[in-house]
């Protein structure tokens, strides 16, 4: 058998041993992680099918993310990074890894905003996300970043710093207290923030979430999970020029609630929830108004 062939054998059998491997374990979707963690220990960004060589680690490097994946460790955490938007961020254990659902509160912005878009705050920013999408997708944009935990605020500066050089910074506080730098930023034109919501009764199930995503960034506190939710949102009245939005991540059960705090807030003359792409409400989306809030102003919601 050719060089190339025996590649290819090797890497079919690689693939139906790892994708058992990890059904067995229970990973909901084996054969992706499967053809992910191959295409890591194998070094390579093309498609299985095209590989010629394999690097001489790739028997035991293969061996190891199996077993830590079998043990149900973030595909994410085992990979290094994890794509958002347009973008492929650093992870790492102990900051939450970025999701797919967040990445819609980029357009929900830029849907709702009204003049430029020059300074952003993504606060609770964890790996930087929100942030690190907008320094990527809007040139002219600055990102002042606010996070708590000391890990998650070090991988926001390195990932903003690569998707804007220069063009973000990050303050590291708990947004339940005074932040001197923050409230000296304003006039801010939008606020993007995914804070933790979880509320102390609803324990996340999944392994991957429940061992490894930082219980400081699941449980946002108080009773309905959204002490830290409301706090965003007394920051975003403060922070905000008139016309500027706040779109802020929230639990499908949480619509009402989030909406009564931002009314309640007197600050907005927009106030709505948007569903996520399965239709799920999962953002407030929240606009400054010009001056104080009158009775006629438009209100939405849902
Ligand atoms: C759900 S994670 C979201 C991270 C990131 N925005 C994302 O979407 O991937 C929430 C983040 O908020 C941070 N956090 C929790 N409480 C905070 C507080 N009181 N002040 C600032 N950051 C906080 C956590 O450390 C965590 O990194």
């Amino acid at each position: 058998m050719s060089d190339d062939l025996a590649v290819r054998a090797r890497l079919r059998a690689a693939l139906a041993q790892t994708t058992r491997r990890l059904g067995e374990a229970g990973v909901p979707s084996p054969s992706v992680d499967a053809r992910a963690l191959i295409a890591a220990a194998a070094r390579s960004e093309r498609p299985l099918v095209l590989l010629e060589t394999l690097p001489e680690s790739f028997g035991a490097e293969l061996e190891e993310f199996t077993v830590r994946r079998e043990r149900r460790e973030p595909l994410q955490l085992i990979l290094g990074r994890a794509p958002f938007r347009r973008l492929m961020l650093t992870v790492r254990p102990g900051v939450f890894i970025p999701r797919p659902e967040t990445e819609l509160a980029v357009d929900l912005l830029r849907e709702h905003l009204r003049g430029p878009l020059e300074l952003v705050a993504d606060l609770c920013s964890g790996t930087g996300a929100l942030g690190a999408a907008v320094l990527d997708e809007i040139p002219a944009a600055r990102v002042l970043a606010v996070e708590v935990e000391p890990a998650a605020a070090a991988l926001s500066a390195e990932n903003l710093e690569a998707a804007g050089p220069g063009r973000g910074s990050v303050v590291r506080a708990d947004l339940t207290g005074p932040v001197p730098q923050l409230a000296a930023a304003a006039p801010i034109d939008a606020i993007l923030s995914n804070p933790p919501y979880i509320p102390p009764d609803a324990v996340p199930r999944d392994a991957e979430v429940l061992d490894h995503d930082p219980h400081r960034a699941l449980f946002g506190g108080g009773a309905d999970g959204l002490g830290v939710p409301r706090a965003v949102i007394a920051w975003a009245v403060h922070l905000l020029r008139p016309g500027g939005v706040l779109v802020m991540e929230h639990a499908d059960v949480q619509g009402a609630a989030a909406r009564a705090a931002a009314a309640d807030s007197g600050g907005f003359d927009l106030i709505r929830t948007a569903p996520d792409l399965t239709g799920r409400d999962r953002f407030l989306v929240a606009r400054r108004a010009d001056g104080a809030p009158s009775p006629g102003s438009e209100r939405l919601t849902r």
